[in-house]
């Protein structure tokens, strides 16, 4: 692992990450999910399990402080409400999702796009996401997510735009992992994705949001071989349902 010098700010305070940066687990809950642990913080992004034919994860085995929900289409709000309650969790996206959580009792922390805040893991940072939210008023979303000094770009359901390249410039720079949906219909197709990759050039690419149904069907490998033919340093990393990767 490389051992990138980054200061984190971590609520009031900031501390250099360097020495201590461990590998951050992701688990790929499939779909749109994954689980993300360091050093005892643990956090699940769209948490949709039950009903998802192809995720392995019982959603009362999971153990989570904060939950993250991009947007409040069933395939990603899924099983968020019930893990946050069960475990005491925030729950964590825009404004309008969050109001919906609330109303079922659930702590939450509304944000908006554009929005960035300091949790005492690291910070979140609100971006954008062309695609529905699945609540009157509200917007899709994706997340950076700042995990103690790993850096998690979770695309949501988005279509490609050229915006993204502000996640290697101006508004971001050396995200370490990028979740990136590939198949079509509803985002990005596996082509859209690869260019997605060559903007936001992270050091690794997991992809997501396929063949969880045939509407979403494509081939993974296909995108790992393009997006490693195409943009130089950047690994695509391919995880079935229910298995872990360390960054
Ligand atoms: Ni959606
Ligand atoms: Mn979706």
């Amino acid at each position: 692992m490389p051992n990138r010098r980054r200061l984190v700010s971590s609520g009031t305070f900031w501390y250099h990450a360097s020495q201590e940066v461990i590998g951050v687990k992701v688990t790929y809950g499939g779909h749109a999910c994954f689980l993300v642990e360091n050093r005892g913080t643990s956090l699940i992004i769209d948490p949709f399990l039950t009903g998802n034919p192809v995720a392995t994860i019982k959603p009362e085995s999971v153990k989570v402080s904060y939950v993250l929900v991009t947007h409040a289409h069933e395939d990603h709000l899924g099983d968020a409400v019930a893990i946050a309650k069960r475990n005491d969790a925030t729950f964590i996206s825009t404004y309008e999702v969050a109001q919906l959580a609330a109303s079922q009792g659930v702590r939450v922390h509304g944000m908006h796009i554009g929005g960035k805040y300091a949790f005492p893991f690291g910070a979140v940072r609100v971006t954008l996401a062309l695609h529905g939210s699945g609540v009157a008023g509200g917007h899709a979303c994706g997340f950076v997510v700042d995990l103690f000094g790993q850096k998690l770009y979770h695309a949501g359901d988005t279509g490609l735009y050229s915006d993204l390249k502000l996640l290697n410039g101006e508004l971001e720079r050396d995200i370490d992992v990028a979740l990136l949906p590939i198949g079509g219909n509803y985002t990005m197709t596996l082509d859209d994705a690869g260019v997605a990759a060559s903007w936001v050039r992270p050091r690794i690419v997991i992809p997501m949001h396929y063949n969880t149904w045939p509407l979403i069907a494509a081939d993974p490998r296909e995108f790992k071989a393009r997006v490693e033919r195409a943009t130089a340093g950047t690994e695509v990393r391919i995880l079935k349902p229910g298995e872990s990767t360390e960054l």
